[in-house]
């Protein structure tokens, strides 16, 4: 079984996809984290969005997830990075990187492998619509830029962080995501859209287990 969660940046597409997978006992893989991870090394090597990426460099990024226990890690090379792909620079630069057709076919090449393994629930923006067409379940949350960015604020707890600025990254990844001209974020024909924005975590939670279930 595949089950996809696709949706706009901080609608809570993880936490959801992690609580269906402990939920139903199968595997969790965060589609995200592997545009990070490879940004991350990118950045650390001093590789810019704009070059191309050959196999030889491509073969030097060895990316493994883990859900575990209700936790989520990535190693990038051996070492564990779940916290510093989500580090600033990380985050305003990820999209631009994402874009590169040698990135995505990297990343849907790891999916498609784990997919093969065992049933599984993924998080992203296209894995409804390019990675894997024929899931058996798509899900695409949304929610106005504003609550999530409230929600976002909240989550981070630091009063230096302005609302006013995580609400214009949300809006740039957004843009970004949904124009690209290679699998741009959009919603799959056959998703069940759920708008998170006036719902809580356990009710979007009710709303997909449901779905899945009957
Ligand atoms: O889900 P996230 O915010 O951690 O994703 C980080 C970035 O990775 C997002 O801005 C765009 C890119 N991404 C993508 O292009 N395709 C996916 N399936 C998942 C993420």
């Amino acid at each position: 079984m595949i089950i996809a969660i696709d949706g706009e940046a901080s609608t809570g597409k993880s936490t959801q996809a992690k609580k269906i997978a402990k939920e139903l006992n199968i595997d969790y893989k965060d589609s995200g984290a592997y545009y990070r991870a490879i940004t991350l090394f990118l950045i650390r090597n001093q590789i810019n969005s704009r070059e191309k990426l050959d196999n030889d460099l491509l073969s030097k990024i060895h990316i493994s997830q883990k859900f575990k226990n209700d936790t989520f890690s990535i190693f990038l090379n051996g070492e564990d990075v779940t916290s510093k792909i989500r580090g600033h620079k990380v985050s305003i630069s990820v999209s631009e990187y994402a874009k590169k057709p040698e990135i995505r076919k990297f990343v849907y090449n790891l999916l498609r492998k784990s997919s093969k393994l065992s049933s599984i629930i993924i998080d992203g923006r296209d894995i409804g619509t390019v990675v894997f067409p024929d899931a058996d379940y798509k899900f695409f949350l949304y929610a106005n830029p504003e609550i999530r960015a409230k929600r976002r604020h909240k989550e981070i707890n630091d009063e230096s962080v302005k609302i006013e600025s995580i609400e214009r990254e949300i809006r740039e990844r957004d843009n970004k995501d949904s124009t690209r001209d290679i699998a741009p974020l959009k919603k799959a024909e056959d998703a069940h859209v759920i708008d998170v924005g006036y719902l809580t975590i356990d009710q979007v939670f009710e709303e997909i287990l449901e779905k899945i279930i009957y």
